[in-house]
């Protein structure tokens, strides 16, 4: 290769250490292996940094709750996300923790820096504090009604019924949500990083092509919000760093989040020769930085990261890559639908590999979100990993082992085809590069075709029992093999587990991008072993259903917590929450229950006639188990009127009716009060 060596140091974002991966996580993960991996098998120098994020209120309660320190609580998650990392061969160089001894030689250094510099000032503020616990609460910590619309067990900053912003001293009836109590307001001493020094800097950097277009746009619209100081301290009782000089009070989790990208990096160049600190961070570095995050917080790193590296003297980070949220099947992940589906539970239904190379077909280098749709998943994975790809690999490789000994041609029988696969990687490269993954899957997987093609069209299988044709078969399966092997280096950032295997299979070192401008000839390779095997539906299934089952343990868990509080626990947990504009479109009516009837063969429902006023409605309602037909006429109750009809086995249900209750003979429709006539909006 040609172009020069880049030294390359790259992070993802750190994950909090107070909960379990889930494959949202997963797009960014995954996405930046992807991007790492294309660098090294470049050639270049590439160095993959992550973390836990260990700091913070959230942290240090749920310890509390589990009755074990932070340290402990850090220790074991640290284990588990590791752990489901190594699994979806997310190959990072270093995964350490922002509570090190490396984190925090370097927020003292920054800090100090940047208060030498005059870019940290000091003044009192007011802050919601629970006399009980004796803390001061963060804004997630306090609920209490919304001043503007009344929606009670609303969060300290935004109601979510209303949409409505406030400050928490707002709330109408707030309580601590750590211990019940009424908080009150107290004043103490915060540390601020005067961002507003850095616009002038921030408004060059942003525009020097350092992040996706619909960011930096976003980012100019900061500026013209004007950028505030940012609190950086919190008073104890934190997990966290102390601040050099004040005793009492801890650096915000936000602050050290980002530093612990350097830490990691740090902890690494501690233990490897051919990494140094310096050369990275220092000002004028010619190396390269790139921070792979979510959108949601891009605003801590494409304003407050590079002021606070700016203002202490470090390097700022070539380019910030944002990326999308996740959706299942079209919708937000649902803990209810079983489509919030954690790392290690997909782990245990399912090969990784198959995520890792759906995520791919789908990823762009733009912020959109993208859409995991557990049927196109199936489709995909079966017709192109399977179908296409290891199906190339399948088909030539029982002939030359049971003919040829394994043994490759001594030729490349089609020149111009396999130089025509060489050449398609100049532009998956350049694709890859650009973390344009889709398109780059798309090219691979038309060369896959185009493979495919090949041998179809010369049938070594007809010449295979032709006498004399013996080398000719040799030479169409060799290149059938030497075509897969090119499609498995260009797929290799993607799937390296089966990469690997293929290597075996190919008998060959591990395959680096340049390798293909040769083929393979007059070489053995070894038997074939299945290298991918087909997705199941029964599978995805299970997934689906485990996923569910994770929540009720968690609901169990909460559960048995809540019962020693002396709760009622018979309540199921609220479903995932939906928009106010979702609830709108309910159409609630009060109707009239005319005509109320058994349904042959069905136990659990009963088939009403309802009066809306305008006309009636056939609705099929599972309450046979707690009424009688006859107790229900000529009762009034409320209904869902715009329900899409739904056809079920009986005939076709056109509403819903509604009824509160655990089931069987506790479940009672809902009676509104006399005087509700039949058609009424219920508000
Ligand atoms: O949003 C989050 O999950 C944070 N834990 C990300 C931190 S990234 C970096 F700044 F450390
Ligand atoms: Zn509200």
């Amino acid at each position: 290769m040609t172009s020069k060596t880049r030294q390359i140091l790259v992070t993802s974002a750190l994950p909090y250490a107070n909960g379990s991966i889930h494959i949202g996580h997963m797009v960014e993960y995954i996405q930046t292996d992807i991007w790492v991996r294309f660098q090294k098998m470049q050639g270049h120098h590439c160095t993959y940094v992550c973390a836990d994020d260990a700091h913070g209120t959230p942290i240090m309660l749920r310890a509390q709750t589990e009755g074990i320190s932070p340290e402990e609580l850090i220790a074991a998650t640290d284990k588990e996300h590791q752990a489901d990392f190594a699994e979806f061969a997310v190959g990072f160089d270093n995964f350490h923790s922002t509570h090190s001894e490396e984190n925090r030689e370097i927020a003292e250094t920054i800090y100090k820096r940047l208060r030498e510099a005059g870019h940290i000032e000091q003044r009192k503020i007011k802050q919601a504090y629970d006399p009980e616990k004796e803390m001061f609460l963060p804004d997630r910590f306090i609920k209490g009604t919304c001043p503007k619309c009344g929606a009670e067990d609303q969060y300290g900053d935004n109601c979510e019924v209303c949409g409505a912003t406030y400050a928490p001293t707002e709330l109408k009836n707030p309580v601590s949500a750590v211990s019940g109590a009424t908080p009150v307001e107290k004043e103490s001493e915060h540390y601020f990083f005067k961002l507003a020094d850095f616009e002038p800097m921030l408004r060059d950097w942003i525009k020097g092509n350092h992040t996706q277009p619909a960011i930096s746009n976003k980012v100019s619209e900061w500026f013209e919000s004007g950028l505030q100081s940012w609190d950086i301290s919190r008073d104890a009782p934190y997990f966290g760093f102390e601040i050099p000089d004040a005793p009492g009070k801890f650096f915000y989790v936000w602050l050290d989040a980002p530093m612990g990208y350097m830490a990691s990096f740090k902890n690494l160049c501690d233990k490897r020769d051919d990494l140094n600190f310096d050369d990275y961070w220092k000002t004028d570095s010619e190396y390269e930085v790139y921070h792979f995050i979510g959108k949601d917080i891009a605003y801590f790193h494409t304003l407050f990261w590079p002021a606070v590296l700016s203002g202490s003297n470090f390097r700022t980070p070539t380019a910030v890559f944002c990326h999308g949220f996740l959706t299942v099947n079209g919708q937000k992940m649902s803990k209810s639908r079983g489509t919030f589906i954690k790392a290690r539970t997909y782990l245990d239904n399912l090969n990784p590999e198959y995520l890792r190379y759906y995520f791919a077909a789908k990823l762009g280098n733009g912020v959109d979100d993208l859409d995991l749709n557990l049927d196109d998943f199936i489709l995909r994975i079966n017709s192109d990993l399977v179908g296409k790809v290891v199906n190339i690999a399948s088909r030539c490789a029982g002939y030359l082992k049971k003919k040829c000994d394994g043994q490759l041609s001594a030729n490349c029988s089609e020149p111009e085809l396999y130089q025509s696969f060489v050449t398609a990687g100049e532009k998956i490269s350049e694709l890859y590069e650009q973390r344009e993954f889709s398109h780059a899957v798309r090219e691979i997987m038309a060369l896959a075709d185009k493979a495919n093609q090949y041998i179809d069209e010369q049938k070594p299988w007809a010449l295979a029992k032709e006498n004399g044709k013996e080398q000719q078969v040799q030479e169409i399966y060799s290149m059938g093999v030497n075509l897969f092997r090119v499609l498995m280096t260009y797929l290799k950032p993607v799937l390296p587990t089966m990469a690997e295997a293929s290597e075996s299979f190919l008998n060959i070192e591990p395959l680096q991008w340049s390798d293909v401008s040769e083929p393979l000839t007059d070489h053995a390779i070894n038997k074939f072993k299945p290298l991918m095997t087909r997705v199941e539906q029964e599978k995805v299934d299970a997934l689906v259903e485990a996923s569910k089952e994770d929540l009720k343990q968690e609901h169990d868990k909460k559960e048995r917590k809540a019962s020693t509080k002396n709760v009622d626990t018979k309540i199921e947990p609220i479903a995932d929450e939906i928009a106010f504009d979702d609830f709108a479109k309910i159409d609630l009516r009060i109707a009239k229950i005319v005509k109320a009837e058994h349904v042959e063969g069905a136990d659990k429902l009963l088939q009403l006639t309802l009066d809306i006023g305008e006309g009636t409605r056939n609705v099929f309602a599972g309450i046979k188990s707690a009424y009688q037909p006859e107790d229900l006429e000529g009762k009034h109750t409320v209904m869902v009127a715009n329900l899409a009809p739904r056809k079920m086995r009986f005939g076709v249900s056109e509403g819903m009716v509604l009824a509160a209750g655990p089931g069987g003979k506790d479940l009672w429709i809902l009676e509104p009060h006399e005087g509700a006539q039949p058609g009424m909006r219920v508000k």
